[in-house]
């Protein structure tokens, strides 16, 4: 039996060990909102935070979240406010299929969580997991600053820091 704490809720699982993280949120938690795309660790598509890192859910057997804290794109809201990167995302218009966008989303989260500001190399750097088929890249990093701008301006400063890590950073 695995404890998985998701979006702040505790989670008793009894699944193979061997079993991708991604397998658990999407089938057996039906929190759709992370993605499948490759499968191996190229797209990023299935990106979401375990105690407050971004991981490829895909590759990440669910041993490893065991007695940690996950955050899914589902969980990234908090009081019913969006992240700031979730506002951004709408102002900018930046999805266009959209598919890949939670995990460009949670990578992006996990970033200014460590930067609050970053330059344009940090956030290619960032964001270079994260393939985008429809070629967001532009309006994924103009989203990324304006949300960073969010932040420095204060407004809802302390719901987006906590949105951010979800109290991940608490442990480590
Ligand atoms: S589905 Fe996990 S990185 Fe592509
Ligand atoms: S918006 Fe279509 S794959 Fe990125």
């Amino acid at each position: 039996m695995l404890t998985l704490t998701i979006n702040g809720e505790v989670h008793e699982l009894d699944v193979d060990p061997a079993t991708p993280l991604l397998w658990v949120i999407r089938e057996q938690l039906a929190l759709t909102g992370t993605k499948f795309g490759c499968g191996i660790a190229q797209c990023g598509a299935c990106t979401v935070h375990l105690n407050g890192a971004p991981v490829r859910s895909c590759v990440t057997p669910v041993t490893v979240a065991d007695q940690q804290k996950i955050t899914t794109i589902e969980g990234l809201a908090t009081n019913g406010e969006w992240h700031p990167l979730q506002q951004a995302w709408i102002d900018e218009q930046v999805p266009q299929c959209g598919y890949c966008q939670s995990g460009q989303i949670m990578s992006a989260a996990a970033l200014l969580a460590n930067n609050p500001n970053p330059s344009d190399n940090d956030i290619d750097q960032a964001m270079s997991g994260n393939v985008c088929r429809c070629g967001t890249y532009g309006r994924i990093r103009k989203g990324i600053k304006r949300a960073a701008a969010t932040l420095a301006a204060g407004e809802s400063s302390e719901p987006q820091d906590r949105s951010a890590g979800r109290g991940e950073s608490r442990h480590g």
